[in-house]
């Protein structure tokens, strides 16, 4: 089974292939299924799985690594706003300046991506085992309610690929 930080890596490697595919997307209905994956899948299980969990550890530098994570979740709302703001200006028939906008909202996300894998997933590797043994089973969680064949055409994965990765 792969551990939670594989999971959310997987998906980071989703969104950068998203991203260059977003550059031929014409309706807002692409971008609105995207984001909520983004919203209701990726980031639901960093905030209420994989960042507590490392929260409740214990870490020499737990100071400065819990206002990273801090920020990290700052950037999730600042995604979202964008986000909002797109879908404004696709309601209001702004295309030329969703157009221009969509490329910024990618941009954010990757480098904030970015940010994750650097400073923030490579420390599941030093949490005790007995603290995320059932991680995999909670996102599995979130993913259902999310519904599992969106997941896997948002993501690209097959179903046994689902499978194998989450031991369903
Ligand atoms: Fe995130
Ligand atoms: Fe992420």
């Amino acid at each position: 089974m792969a551990d939670l930080a594989e999971i959310l890596t997987l998906e980071h490697l989703a969104i950068r292939h998203i991203r260059k595919e977003s550059a031929h997307w014409g309706a807002f209905d692409q971008m609105y299924e995207f984001h909520r994956f983004l919203k209701e899948c990726h980031i639901e299980v960093e905030e209420k799985i994989f960042f507590p969990v490392l929260k409740e550890s214990s870490w020499k530098d737990s100071k400065e690594f819990f206002s990273q994570i801090d920020m990290i979740i700052a950037d999730h709302k600042l995604i979202n706003t964008l986000f909002q703001n797109l879908a404004k200006w696709n309601n209001d028939g702004n295309r030329q300046l969703y157009a221009e906008r969509l490329p910024l909202y990618f941009k954010i996300l990757e480098e904030h991506n970015d940010k994750e894998e650097n400073l923030i997933f490579p420390r599941w590797a030093q949490v005790p085992p007995d603290a995320i043994r059932n991680t995999v089973k909670e996102a599995l969680n979130v993913e259902e309610s999310f519904g599992i064949d969106r997941y896997l055409s948002t993501v690209g994965m097959t179903k046994s690929g689902f499978s194998y990765t989450f031991r369903t």
